[in-house]
């Protein structure tokens, strides 16, 4: 396939600059992204227009108007480029090609264009870190001697020991086992090793390299040129090594870790600000910097440096109000200083769907604690991600919302072994259930799978097997029900746009139970999260405009969260009136 099921031609490049467009979308609003919800779409999943079995660029077209009445602002696709997926699309071969499974680069241009025309603006994601082993530079390193210009652009180092058997230094890679390959010399014989903080098909770029600097400021360009309003960027803390690579020390001075976090990562990102800050309208850089120091992370989110972060600390916490408390509290904290607004994100293509995870007794999420086969209980941790997402569309900042999440999808945790396709689960021989339980393509309407992600009369099945009971999860089905996921998330959504109070902004903790979490945001807004095990009464004096469970009787049940409208300004003395406690 070439184009998608949808007309179209191949590009010219013509639409670059001015093209379809909506050149007024970015002259709307230069402050969007200080609010806005960003929903993910992980290509490969989220529906089939051509009826391969894999989601594509047709089939995202097909469900513009799916994502414009759930409300959402932005679309940040996934890695969307010419790869050979060893790893799901993170492994680019060309940055500037559509892979030919999704579609073209024409296609692409169009969807952005068409997606603006329903308000929504486009984010493409990043890989600087490391390419696929097909990429032209690394095939010609490959091809080339020790000490070439070639081989600079990437990390070749000879092993160590007599026969150089022995990897150049212990670095492991992130996916488990060793972060070196050794390469084989034209004649056979081995030869130098390569570095790859991920699978071997990813191997890491030189960072100090300028080439590696140019290109990848040309590759911002030439996706800001097609219209697309911001950039994700792949583990963006990881770009410089140190060109000694050293061991990993026990406690490495900040700054000054030998792969991750590195201080002169932030004259990379100032280069690049200044690139989108070139573009009319607000083009935003947003980074995956997955590391536990919050104020080193709102490092990167100085004013001349990247506009927002995953906030993987709260992702990361387990259903449990202290501890949601605490890390709210240390994110805003960490984000005041450099005046950029947090971002909530309650899971992404990488983690265990919050379903699962807070169906679970330990519902924290950590790669390393992983486990698969854990007793969860679903019902508790749909009502709980009920909650959670309620909680997370209230605080202060933009909103992340992978999807499936709005429909309430679980971790399918039985997926045959032989269909499974993550290198974190092969490279972990198993011990890590890898990321393909939250990949699973979305069930969109009908009673049997593929649940209308491919089209009627599809050839093939969908790339990973649907669970049957998805036939209840299924769009067409939670439309019809007001009670559904679906419907709050919409409800959610909708009341967050219209409503000034939230988004951008300020917190107010309001005083409450322990194991109750209020807050309000404004004049008259007040969310309320019960995580005690027992309903609570909610203040009298306020209207309930949404709850993530049944509070009509003016109780709110455990895990579950409230969003109100205090008749009176709470900004003026005249309080909430009536408990908001909690406990046992
Ligand atoms: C983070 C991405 O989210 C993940 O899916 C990928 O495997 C790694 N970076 C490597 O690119
Ligand atoms: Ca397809």
């Amino acid at each position: 396939m070439t184009d998608g099921v949808l007309e179209g031609t191949t590009s010219t490049g013509s639409t670059a600059g001015t093209g379809g467009w909506s050149q007024s979308l970015f002259a709307a609003d230069d402050q969007w992204w200080r609010s806005a919800v960003i929903y993910q779409v992980y290509v490969r999943s989220f529906a089939d227009g051509n009826g391969d079995g894999i989601g594509d660029l047709a089939g995202v077209r097909t469900r513009l108007q799916y994502l414009a009445d759930l409300g959402v602002d932005a679309i940040w696709f996934t890695p969307w480029y010419l790869s050979p997926l060893a790893d799901g699309g993170y492994d680019v071969a060309d940055y500037r090609a559509i892979d030919p499974a999704f579609g073209s680069l024409g296609e692409a241009e169009r969807l952005i264009s068409e997606a603006s025309t329903f308000g929504i603006r486009t984010i493409v994601d990043i890989v600087p870190n490391h390419v696929s082993d097909q990429h032209a530079w690394f095939q010609a390193a490959l091809a080339s001697e020790p000490g070439s210009p070639e081989r600079a652009r990437f990390w070749f180092r000879p092993g160590r020991g007599e026969d150089g058997n022995e990897m150049p230094n212990g670095w492991l890679s992130k996916f488990s086992g060793p972060a070196w390959t050794r390469t084989r010399n034209s004649d056979g014989t081995p030869g130098e090793w390569y570095l790859h903080l991920f699978s071997p098909e990813q191997p890491d770029l030189n960072w100090n390299h300028p080439d590696v600097r140019a290109e990848h400021e040309a590759i911002l360009e030439f996706w800001f040129d097609r219209g697309v309003a911001g950039v994700r960027i792949d583990s963006a803390a990881l770009l410089i090594k140190d060109p000694a690579l050293p061991e990993i020390p026990a406690a490495p001075k900040p700054g000054q870790h030998p792969n991750t976090d590195r201080d002169e990562l932030h004259e990379i990102y100032r280069r690049w600000r200044a690139v989108a800050d070139s573009y009319p309208g607000t083009r935003i850089l947003v980074g995956e910097i997955w590391i536990p120091d919050t104020e080193r992370c709102a490092m990167y989110l100085r004013p001349d440096e990247l506009h927002t972060a995953f906030n993987f600390d709260f992702l990361g916490r387990a259903w449990d109000a202290a501890s949601m408390k605490a890390s709210i509290d240390t994110t805003l904290a960490a984000h005041a200083p450099v005046g950029a607004p947090a971002t909530w994100v309650l899971s992404n293509h990488d983690v265990t769907r919050p379903v699962t995870r807070y169906g679970q007794e330990d519902s924290s999420f950590a790669f390393a604690t992983k486990r698969a086969g854990t007793p969860t209980d679903l019902d508790l941790g749909r009502r709980r991600a009920r909650a959670a997402a309620l909680l997370c569309a209230a605080l202060p900042g933009s909103l992340y919302i992978y999807q499936g999440d709005e429909l309430g999808l679980e971790e399918v945790q039985d997926l045959p072994p032989e269909q499974l396709q993550d290198p974190m689960y092969f490279r972990s021989a198993g011990s890590d259930p890898g990321r393909d339980g939250c990949r699973v393509p979305l069930p969109w309407a009908g009673t049997d799978s593929p649940f209308g992600f491919s089209p009627a009369g599809a050839m093939s099945e969908p790339w990973l097997p649907q669970p049957s009971h998805w036939a209840e999860l299924t769009v067409e089905t939670q439309e019809r029900d007001p009670n559904s996921m679906l419907s709050l998330y919409r409800s959610m959504l909708r009341i967050r746009r219209s409503d000034p109070d939230l988004g951008d902004g300020h917190l107010e903790w309001r005083s409450s139970g322990p194991d109750v979490l209020a807050f309000a945001r404004g004049e008259r807004f007040i969310c309320i999260t019960n995580f005690s095990p027992v309903p609570i009464e909610l203040p009298s004096g306020c209207l309930l405009l949404l709850a993530s469970a049944d509070a009509s009787d003016g109780f709110l049940r455990s895990d579950a969260s409230a969003w109100l409208r205090s008749e009176h300004s709470l900004t003026q003395g005249r309080g909430l009136r009536g408990p908001i406690e909690g406990g046992e």
